[in-house]
């Protein structure tokens, strides 16, 4: 391992916790839920974990998703992806989560709540990680099911401190979701947004003009409006760059192609983060390992990437502060 990255503290806003389900613990959660998988084996299970593009590990990850139940699954997957966090220096965490991939198949909105905010807690109080919740609307479905979302999530709202937009990108704009959004907003949550990823710059404007987001996720694609970068750069608006996603999505032909630099030399807040761990390879310290590998990266430039991720985080100041000066 690179000797920087075994100490370096860092935060992650960018992991959708519905994505952190391995393949030995949904096989698990078959098993005593009395699911049947399309799987023989765990093996079998990574083995299909092989993706042209972002439709097609959408269409696994909500397949994955039908063996989470109860109130001690949510708990148990949460928890398996903390200690993770507490392995790899990860100090302070964002993380998403869509019930529409829950709630639609008739299990309640407060199950799922419930069970990650218990590990959430658990995980301040017994290992020292702070965390944020952000609930994603499911993109590929109508502005008016994301609308009857936040309304159910609205006595939950001391729980959550932003709304995002995630799933399938190309075709489902985010001017589809600018109702919710000024609903969301005005109801005092703070708004991020999917864009760029697979989608063109046109996505990442309206996601800033029209969702007014806070943070970009992915981003990416920004590099092909120069309009856009230099907005960016001006803003400071934070991407959440998701390298070893990029790869596994063929955002990217390889790591080495991936334009995670050429970002941070435009002058951009580049973060790193894992996206779906279980499915592409890694968390968020072998994120920060393969792009160390693959870029020529200065330590300094690893260094700002962890800063940037408090920085870019949710946060207060004197929070941020406080974990800035471990560096
Ligand atoms: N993009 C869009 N939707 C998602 C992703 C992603 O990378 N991961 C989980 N849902
Ligand atoms: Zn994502």
């Amino acid at each position: 391992m690179h000797p920087l990255l075994s100490t370096l503290p860092k935060a992650e806003l960018h992991i959708h916790i519905e994505g952190s389900l391995e393949p030995e613990m949904m096989v698990a959660m078959a098993q005593r839920n009395g699911i049947k998988l399309p799987y023989d084996s765990v093996e079998a299970v990574r083995a299909a974990y092989q993706f042209e593009h972002l439709q097609s590990f959408l269409d696994l990850y909500y397949a994955g998703a039908q063996v989470l139940q109860t109130e001690q699954d949510f708990y148990d997957l949460t928890w398996a992806y903390l200690q993770k966090c507490a392995a790899q220096q990860v100090r302070h965490t964002e993380i998403f989560f869509d019930p529409q991939t829950h709630t639609d198949r008739g299990i309640p909105f407060a199950v799922v709540h419930d069970g990650i905010t218990q590990a959430l807690r658990e995980a301040r109080s017994q290992l020292g990680i702070s965390s944020g919740l952000i609930l994603c609307f499911l993109r590929h479905l109508s502005a008016e099911a994301a609308m009857a979302t936040l309304e159910e999530a609205l006595p939950y709202q001391d729980s959550i401190i932003a709304v995002g937009l995630d799933s399938s990108e190309l075709g489902h704009p985010p001017a589809k979701f600018q109702a919710v959004f000024n609903r969301a907003r005005a109801e005092g949550f703070l708004t991020v947004a999917h864009a760029g990823e697979e989608g063109p710059p046109e996505y990442i404007w309206e996601a800033i003009r029209l969702l007014k987001v806070s943070r970009i996720d992915h981003g990416v694609r920004c590099v092909e409006d120069p309009a856009l970068v230099e907005y960016l750069a001006e803003h400071q608006i934070p991407l959440t760059v998701c390298p070893l996603s990029n790869v596994k999505l063929c955002v990217f032909e390889s790591m080495a192609q991936h334009n995670l630099k050429q970002l941070m030399d435009l002058g951009l807040c580049v973060t790193v983060n894992s996206d779906d761990p279980a499915y592409f390879g890694g968390y968020l310290g072998e994120n920060f390992e393969a792009i160390a590998a693959a870029l020529p990266l200065t330590p300094q430039h690893l260094v700002q990437l962890a800063q940037n991720s408090f920085k870019a985080s949710f946060l207060s100041s004197a929070e941020q502060e406080a974990y800035l000066k471990e560096f």
